[in-house]
Parts: C-alpha cells; sequence; structure tokens
C-alpha cells in the first residue's frame, strides 16, 4: 500500500470515530475530503508537487543529518509513488544537470526499486522488483556496474495490520533485505537510511545496525506522526567488521542476539535488557517549531470562495487495490444482473 493512501486512512479513522462516520477507505465523502485536505503536509506535498506526503520526512532528515552532501550514487529502496526519488532528483540529478560544468557521465545516478511501478522521474532509473527477492539485488548491482552507492535509502513498509508485533516483523525483513543489499552496493563510508518501527526489539536492531556503521541514530521527522510507531534509523560511516563477507550477514546478525554471541542461533532482544541495556540515540529531526502532523490545520482563507483541493501530484499508476475495486464492480454488476433476471425455476 502507497503510503499516500495509508495517510487518507489515517485522517479518515480519525475522523469515523469522531463524528461516527463509517468510512470506507479510500473515503471520498466530504467530511473525510475536508480533514485529510486540513493534513497540512499532505496539503503542502501538493502544493509543492511532492507525490505524497514522506518528502518531508526525507527532506528534514537531511536537514538533520546532511545526508546528500557529496553524493553521486543512490539507491532509494521501496519507492512508489516516488516522492523520496523526487527528493533525491531535485537536490543531486537537476542541480548537476544544470550545472554548466557538469558532463555527462558526471551526473547523479539514482536507481529505485518497488513492487509498484512508479511514473517517470527525471534522472531516476526504476526497477520493478521486490527487494526481498535475490534477482531483485542483482538488478541493481548490475546497474552500479562495478561502482558503490553513497547513500541507500529505504522507507519500505509492508501493508500495516495494526498487530503491532507482527508489523514490526515483516517491516524487519524489509530491513534485512535492504541491508542485505547494504552489504554489496554501499562503499565504506557511506550512508543508510531506512524506516524502521520502533518495538520491542528495537534494541537488537540497533545493535545490528552498530556492526556495520560507527554512527546509528534513530530520527523522528517532524512530518511523521506521533501517533505512528515509525521513526528512521539514520547510519553513517558504513564500516563491515574486518574481514567480512557478504554471505556471513545472517548469521552474523543472528549472532548479535545471543548472549554467548556463539552457537545459539535463538535471535532476540531480551537478553539486552537490565545491565546489558544499550541506550540508542534518538533525535526529533525537522523544525520543532514548524507544523505539527498530529494536528488539523484550518483550510487558508481564499478571496471570494472556498478553498479549492488540488488534485494528488501522481495518483499511483497500478495500485494494488486496483484488482480489488475492479473485482467489487464486477461482482456488483454482476449481482445487479442477477437481480434482473427472472428467478430461476425449481
Ligand atoms: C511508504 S511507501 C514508500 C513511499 C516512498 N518512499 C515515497 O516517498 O513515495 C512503501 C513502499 O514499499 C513498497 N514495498 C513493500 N514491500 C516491498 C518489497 N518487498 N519490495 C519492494 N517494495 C516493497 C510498497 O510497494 C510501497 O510502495
Amino acid at each position: 500500500m502507497g503510503k499516500a493512501s495509508k495517510d487518507k486512512r489515517v485522517s479518515c479513522v480519525r475522523l469515523s470515530t469522531q463524528f461516527s462516520y463509517s468510512c470506507a477507505q479510500p473515503c471520498r465523502c466530504s467530511p473525510c475530503r475536508y480533514a485529510i485536505a486540513q493534513d497540512i503536509y499532505y496539503r503542502k506535498a501538493k502544493e509543492e508537487g511532492w507525490r505524497a506526503r514522506s518528502a518531508f520526512k526525507l527532506l528534514q532528515i537531511d536537514q538533520e543529518f546532511n545526508i546528500f552532501h557529496g553524493v553521486k550514487r543512490v539507491v532509494d529502496l521501496c519507492a512508489a509513488p516516488g516522492s523520496w526519488s523526487q527528493v533525491l532528483s531535485r537536490n543531486l540529478y537537476v542541480p548537476a544537470k544544470q550545472s554548466p560544468d557538469c558532463k555527462e557521465g558526471d551526473l547523479p545516478l539514482i536507481v529505485a526499486i518497488d513492487l509498484q511501478p512508479m511514473a517517470p522521474i527525471e534522472g531516476v532509473i526504476q526497477v520493478q522488483g521486490d527487494i526481498t527477492n535475490a534477482r531483485t539485488a542483482e538488478v541493481v548491482i548490475r546497474h552500479f556496474d562495478g561502482c558503490k552507492a553513497d547513500l541507500v535509502v529505504c522507507d519500505g513498509a509492508p501493508d500495516v495490520t495494526g498487530l503491532h508485533d507482527m508489523d514490526e516483523f515483516v517491516q524487519s525483513q524489509l530491513i534485512l533485505a535492504a541491508l542485505t543489499i547494504v552489504t554489496h552496493v554501499l562503499k565504506v563510508g557511506g550512508k543508510f537510511v531506512a524506516k524502521i518501527f520502533r518495538g520491542k526489539d528495537t534494541s537488537l536492531l540497533y545493535c545490528q545496525l552498530k556492526l556495520f556503521f560507527s554512527q546509528v541514530t534513530f530520527a523522528k521527522p517532524k512530518s511523521s506522526r506521533n501517533s505512528s510507531i515509525e521513526a528512521f534509523a539514520v547510519c553513517e560511516n558504513y564500516s563491515p567488521p574486518e574481514g567480512f563477507k557478504e554471505e556471513d550477514l545472517y548469521h552474523l546478525l543472528e549472532k548479535v542476539g545471543t548472549p554467548s554471541g556463539a552457537n545459539d542461533l535463538d535471535c532476540r532482544s531480551g537478553w539486552l535488557e537490565g545491565p546489558n541495556k544499550v541506550y540508542i540515540p534518538f533525535l526529533a529531526c525537522g523544525d520543532l517549531s514548524g507544523y505539527d502532523s498530529d494536528r488539523s490545520y484550518p483550510l487558508p482563507s481564499t478571496e471570494g470562495g472556498s478553498y479549492r483541493s488540488l488534485d494528488p501530484v501522481q495518483p499511483p499508476i497500478a495500485p494494488p487495490y486496483k484488482t480489488a475495486l475492479e473485482m467489487k464492480k464486477a461482482s456488483s454488476h454482476g449481482a445487479s444482473a442477477d437481480a434482473a433476471k427472472p428467478p430461476a425455476e425449481s
């Protein structure tokens, strides 16, 4: 599910409780539309031409950590509908292309991957595939043609169930897949930013990431709702353990979860409590006196008329719910055709 549609659902659910509406998602009723329009980051995204409000999260992470500095090659994992790719294109590719000194071969390389197809973005190479699949990773690696990336970002999110343990587990599988790609494509000294869900295994994840990066900070951009367990791991200075081989990744990660650090492969974070507790650097980022993503803001007043909501910048071109809608439509047509038929003779 794309983030944009998830955001609408959040607003919708909030409104549903408030007004006792039973709104199906994606909701089109006018009170819900009104509430969505009041989501300041959603509205700002449309005004500034971003495909999703997530763009602000990456921009705010960059404000704090300067992650784009010196970046020439970048991988955007789980990129659809593409607002992070847009941020990368506008901050890296477009300025380089407009620079009079820039030669064709010097242009930044941006490779974006997602299960879903995305509409084109200037300077972004798109790969449609599953990041947990080794073949997708190979395609990404091939695009780098032996060179290494300076930055890997991953905003991957599975369809959220609301069962936090389950969501956190599936999310951790995406991070694991992203880390596998990182170990193949990221240059030593490079950076990795990944969406995480804060939960009981957060300490374990932190320790696992620390194996590969000298600096790991968990960050919460101002545009990410406080009510959401989402945060971002900002990992700096990629420095894998000495003698590290990519095929050893899983074994190494499992070892972090075991008190003996040896052959007990029951990977868990319980032992990181009490005297072994790890303290994770956690930072709120973005303009802290800026817009609050958990608040609704009144719509701006316009001269002589009510505020006109802008259309989404780029609706998903093949959203996963499309098939469901088509099936629903087909079945309701079938039902009405059946209703028009004379009753079958028994
Ligand atoms: C929150 S959205 C990403 C939003 C994006 N960063 C943007 O700014 O537009 C999460 C994306 O993760 C993708 N995703 C989930 N599991 C994936 C997987 N196994 N492989 C590739 N993409 C995946 C979904 O298709 C979805 O588009």
